[in-house]
């Protein structure tokens, strides 16, 4: 019925996401998994229902409580640091870990990094923590419950000195570091192409720009869309620019990854 699950806590207190084809939707047998899943994992103390894809700006999912505790708000640790999270307010993926583990361990001491569509936090936290000697880490986001959450877990992990969180519209907000960064993160997959006018605008000559996008195989190449994109912006900011970097992060469905397309502005 659910193709697995995904655990968002820790091993006091954690929740579990399932999803269910519309064919195999049945609440009885719905309730019978979910309470089969807490009382194998203790630690697990609801059973969240995926009830839409991603939506709106935000990317959040509509969700149902399919068994145990309304409140889903859990302290996730991943990679040595802790995220505080309710997933029904805020995105958050814990399948993203290891693609946060390898931006942060890219990034060099002294270096101002703006990161675009930060969420609840986690790329900016995983830079700081991995990097202690970067000079600061800019991280912005329009959901004001995402802001809420990353201003509280850049505390718990004793980063306010090195993340600055910062609500606002990415078009708007970024503009007090035009010319000044290092390097620009851009994880939201489903848009942030759009948005490469305002990472030229940010770019130091030299900074290095990683743009997630969605690719798929029948462009002829994962890498086209996102790549035919930068061209496109970078002419029109009359910069140039060599592609330093290309990955798949994660499957998506046949086809269809997530990717990360690097790049230098030079
Ligand atoms: C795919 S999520 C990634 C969040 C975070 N980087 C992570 O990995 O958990 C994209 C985030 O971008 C935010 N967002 C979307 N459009 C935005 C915009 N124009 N300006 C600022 N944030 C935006 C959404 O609210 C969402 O939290």
């Amino acid at each position: 019925m659910a193709h697995g699950f995904d655990v968002i806590g820790s091993k006091d207190k954690a929740i579990a996401i399932i999803e269910v084809r519309d064919e195999d939707a049945h609440a009885g047998a719905e309730k019978e998994l979910a309470n089969a899943i807490m009382a194998r994992n203790r630690h697990i103390v609801s059973v969240l229902k995926k009830e839409s894809a991603r939506e709106g700006e935000f990317r959040v999912r509509e969700y149902s409580l399919v068994a145990g505790d309304g409140d889903t708000e859990v302290l996730h640790i991943e990679n040595g640091y802790r995220l505080l999270v309710d997933p029904q307010k805020a995105y958050f993926s814990n399948r993203e870990s290891t693609e946060r583990t390898r931006v942060a361990s890219q990034v060099k001491p002294g270096e101002l990094v703006m990161v675009m569509f930060a969420g609840i936090g986690p790329y900016a936290i995983a830079i700081a923590k991995a990097q202690p000697g970067v000079q600061k880490v800019i991280a912005v986001e329009s959901n004001p419950e995402a802001v809420r959450y990353m201003e509280h877990n850049v505390r718990i992990n004793k980063l306010s000195h090195k993340v600055q969180p910062v609500q606002g519209d990415v078009r708007d907000a970024c503009t007090p570091w035009y010319g000044m960064c290092d390097r620009i993160v851009m994880p939201l997959p489903l848009g942030a192409g759009e948005f490469l006018d305002v990472a030229f605008e940010c770019a130091k000559r030299g900074a290095i720009v990683q743009l997630y996008s969605w690719g798929n195989e029948a462009d002829g190449s994962i890498y086209a869309a996102a790549e035919k994109t930068i061209e496109s912006f970078a002419k029109k900011a009359g910069r140039t620019y060599e592609i330093i970097g290309r990955r798949k992060v994660l499957p998506y469905a046949p086809g269809r990854y997530k990717v990360c397309v690097e790049f230098k502005v030079l």
